[in-house]
């Protein structure tokens, strides 16, 4: 039987950078984003570009301390040509090589950052805002899809209801589980 490429993206070309994960890889929350983009291929780790930063603003905001408390990693773990979207082949042919990272990562909770993510895990093809915020449990993990932080860049506002606070709403949900866990 053949391996599944972890790669199926620059597969075949010289020197694929593989972008796996950061963070704390004990930790009880995931994020999942869709792939690296130019910034994180160039450097190895996931979201550190300009939507990363982003990211990082909201967890400090919603009082979660990224390099503790959460592991984050992509669904594809190749940057794709020009950033485009990753086809459906390529999240199944990485689908195996997620949910193996997810078995070792081990988190009680996952945080299904955008499409891809909630594509790649869930099955589900469209609908994040109406699905945003809330719990799914699935083998034993609780899975919440929350809006892709290079969405999130298209809003400036973090007025009540705009894209920026539902998101920081749903860090703090993450945040609040997260310590009823360290309670139990
Ligand atoms: N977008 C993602 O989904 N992941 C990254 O690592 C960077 C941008």
């Amino acid at each position: 039987m053949t391996k599944p490429a972890l790669n199926p993206i620059n597969l075949g070309e010289q020197s694929p950078q593989l972008v796996v994960g950061r963070g704390n890889p004990n930790a009880r929350l995931m994020l999942i984003g869709e792939a690296p983009g130019a910034e994180e291929d160039a450097r190895g780790v996931p979201f550190v570009g300009r939507s990363g930063q982003l990211l990082s603003e909201l967890m400090v905001e919603a009082g979660l301390d990224e390099q503790n408390e959460v592991y984050i990693c992509n669904v594809i773990k190749c940057r794709p040509p020009n950033n485009r979207k990753p086809t459906a082949k390529e999240i199944d042919i990485s689908r195996p090589w997620l949910r193996q990272q997810i078995d070792l990562i081990d988190p009680t909770l996952v945080l299904l950052s955008g499409a891809t993510a909630l594509q790649a895990l869930l099955g589900v093809r469209s609908g994040i805002s109406k699905m945003r915020g809330q719990w799914q449990s699935h083998d034993g993990r609780d899975f919440m899809p929350v809006f892709h932080p290079s969405y999130l860049l298209r809003f400036r506002s973090r007025e009540a209801g705009t894209p920026q606070d539902l998101t920081l709403q749903d860090l703090r949900e993450a945040k609040r589980r997260l310590q009823l866990l360290e309670l139990n």
